[in-house]
């Protein structure tokens, strides 16, 4: 399972990557349709979060299997892992949940805007593959 659920982690990045961008132009462009897609986006940051915790308690990554004297904040690794990356990630489906509640309303600037922000901080705290220490090599499951 715990293979599975990294796998799911990995794919819907590019998912949500795709509604996130889609659901912000909708907003610059003022479509209503920003009401739906915002829907589904959120729905989807909301599954990342729940996996990303259950990597964060229970992967092989987790607090729980920090060798003995590591200093998390001064591991370059597991300071990615278990601060920045989840902190980042979180603050970015704030964003995007509190866009959820704006496109309700249409009012598109605050969307545009809040999801502009949240893209910057996916893409900041992204393992991508040609990060020196911390990137994943695969950038679809299993590649
Ligand atoms: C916008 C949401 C997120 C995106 C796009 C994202 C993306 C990713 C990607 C691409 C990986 C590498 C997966 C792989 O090794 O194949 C990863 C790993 C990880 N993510 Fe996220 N993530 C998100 C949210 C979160 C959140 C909210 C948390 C924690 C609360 C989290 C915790 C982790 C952990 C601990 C790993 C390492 C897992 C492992 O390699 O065993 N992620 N994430």
């Amino acid at each position: 399972m715990e293979t599975g659920l990294l796998h799911l982690h990995n794919l819907l990045r590019w998912v949500l990557l795709a509604l996130l961008l889609l659901t912000m132009i909708q907003a610059f462009s003022k479509k209503e349709s920003v009401k739906s897609t915002s829907l589904f986006l959120m729905i989807v940051a909301h599954t990342m979060l729940l996996i990303g915790l259950y990597q964060v308690f229970g992967g092989r990554y987790a607090w729980s299997t920090i060798p003995e004297g590591t200093s998390v904040m001064k591991d370059g690794f597991y300071r990615f892992y278990l601060i920045e990356h989840p902190t980042l990630m979180v603050g970015a489906i704030v964003m995007i949940t509190w866009a959820r509640t704006k496109a309700k309303a249409l009012a598109y600037k605050p969307v545009a805007y809040a999801l502009l922000i949240s893209l910057l901080m996916i893409l900041a705290a992204m393992p991508w593959p040609f990060r020196a220490g911390i990137g994943v090599p695969a950038w679809f499951p299993g590649m």
